[in-house]
This record gives structure tokens, sequence and C-alpha cells, in this order.
């Protein structure tokens, strides 16, 4: 049978939809509780809407009993202090799963390159059922910053970077696409991270607010470039050395974002 998907998110794995009036709303990621969790990078999370409503970022599947990313509890007190964050979370009216507000500290591109990984958003989601995606809302005006997002984790030939200024909000189907986030700058990123089931809901929500499913990549220099592929090589090698000198199977993916 399959899964249901956007058509939008076909062609690339994304879309950039128009940019929000971040500067209308006050600045609730500071006010709500984070908790650390180890991701790609330096990172902390907010959850807003989690497994059982409790302030904790797992994978729904890691709870008993175990389910897919979908039907997130909100979590009240958390919600109380960020009431914008999540009726923006709420206009698609799509199912919910996850709903966190991410804090990444500044990074390099070859940080990124490293920090490349899929989701598993889609772990025990029942065949027939709507696909789940993430949005990506940035918070804070990381105008230097960008998301890469990479069809295989390795090959630069097919490489996405999209800017993150405050407002800029993504939809990406991060069990598709490898991804991470170049951070510059001196202080932490913020970005409302969701995941949504793939629907009409959320087909409607991307063509309201005119998803565009290519943007002009970021500059970045060529030798940056080269030199973060090189170095994203020799992570990987030593890593795998790290591991084969320990008598043990690599652990493959990154720690699920
Ligand atoms: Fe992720």
């Amino acid at each position: 049978m399959g899964y249901t998907k956007s058509a939008a998110l076909e062609e690339t794995g994304y879309v950039v939809l128009d940019r929000y009036n971040q500067e209308l709303d006050p600045q609730e990621w500071q006010d709500i509780e984070f908790v650390d969790w180890k991701s790609s990078g330096e990172t902390q999370f907010a959850p807003l809407a989690s497994a059982k409503g409790e302030i904790e970022v797992n994978g729904f599947w890691n709870h008993k009993p175990p389910r897919t990313d979908k039907d997130g509890v909100w979590i009240p007190s958390q919600v109380e202090k960020a009431p914008n964050l999540v009726r923006r979370a709420l206009e698609p009216g799509a199912n919910v799963g996850r709903c966190r507000v991410i804090e990444l500290q500044p990074n390099v591109y070859a940080d990124t390159l490293y920090n490349l990984h899929q989701d598993d958003n889609n772990r025990l989601n029942p065949d027939g059922t709507g696909w789940v995606v993430r949005g990506f809302f940035n918070l804070t005006d990381d105008e230097d910053s960008y998301f890469v997002l990479r069809e295989n984790r390795t090959d630069p030939s097919v490489e996405y970077r999209i800017a993150l200024p405050a407002g800029a909000q993504l939809i990406i189907d991060t069990q598709r696409l490898w991804h991470a986030a170049t951070h510059t700058g001196s202080e932490p990123r913020y970005c409302l991270i969701t995941s949504w089931e793939s629907g009409p809901e959320l087909d409607a929500y991307i063509a309201k607010h005119n998803g565009v499913s290519r943007v002009t990549d970021v500059e970045v220099p060529q030798d940056v470039l080269d030199a973060g592929q090189a170095e994203q090589s020799r992570r990987i090698a030593a890593r795998a050395a790290f591991y084969a000198a320990k008598g043990e199977a690599e652990k493959t993916a990154m720690s699920e974002a």
C-alpha cells in the first residue's frame, strides 16, 4: 500500500516556505525548560510535545509501549510558556509527533558534514498512513548559518545549503535526506522542530505558504567545501578505526535528532 507522501517534497526532499515574521513574537524559547540530549553537534532540547507529556525527548519507539512519531502529548508547563510556538506547530492541522526547540552551539562546516544523519521518524509507522516529515522554524536570526542537506552522506554532488535567518521555515523529509546545520557566530541557535504526518492538511499548508522545492544555495568558498569533505572522510575513518580496535561493530548512525 505504501505511505502517503507530499508531492511537494518529492523532487528534492525539502520545501522552503515563506519567511515568518519572527520579530512579532516574544522570544518564548528563552522561557521553556531544556534538557541535555546529544544530537548532531553540541545540543540541548526543550520538548513541547513528547511521548507521554513529560520533559524528555526520547523517540516514541523507545517508550513502552513503543509507538511511532505521531500523537505527541503536549507538556502543559512548556505550552504555557510558549503559546506562539505551539500555535505554529498546530497551524498545519497535521498530526504532530515530537515537537521541541533545539539549541545548537556554534560549529563549522566540517563539523556539519560529520554530523550529517538521517532521522528515524517512521519507525513503527503503519503502512497506508502518512509519512512523517519535519518542520524547522528558525527562531534566532542566524543569517550566516545554513542547513546542509544531502541525498548521500559522503557524496557532495547532491548538497543543498539553505539559509537560516530568523523566521526561515523549512519542511524536510529527514528520513530521506542526511541533514545537519552549520551555525556560525558565538551564540547558540534556536529552532522549533516539529514532526508532522504527511497528508492533505500538510499539503494545504505548504501551498498556503508558497513552498518551493529549490532555493539558491548559500555560497561557501570551494576551499572550505573541499576541506570539509576531507575532514569528514578523516573523522569517519578515525571512528571506524576506533571501533575496529575495540573489536566492536561501528555504530553507523549518529544519534537521533
Ligand atoms: Fe535530525
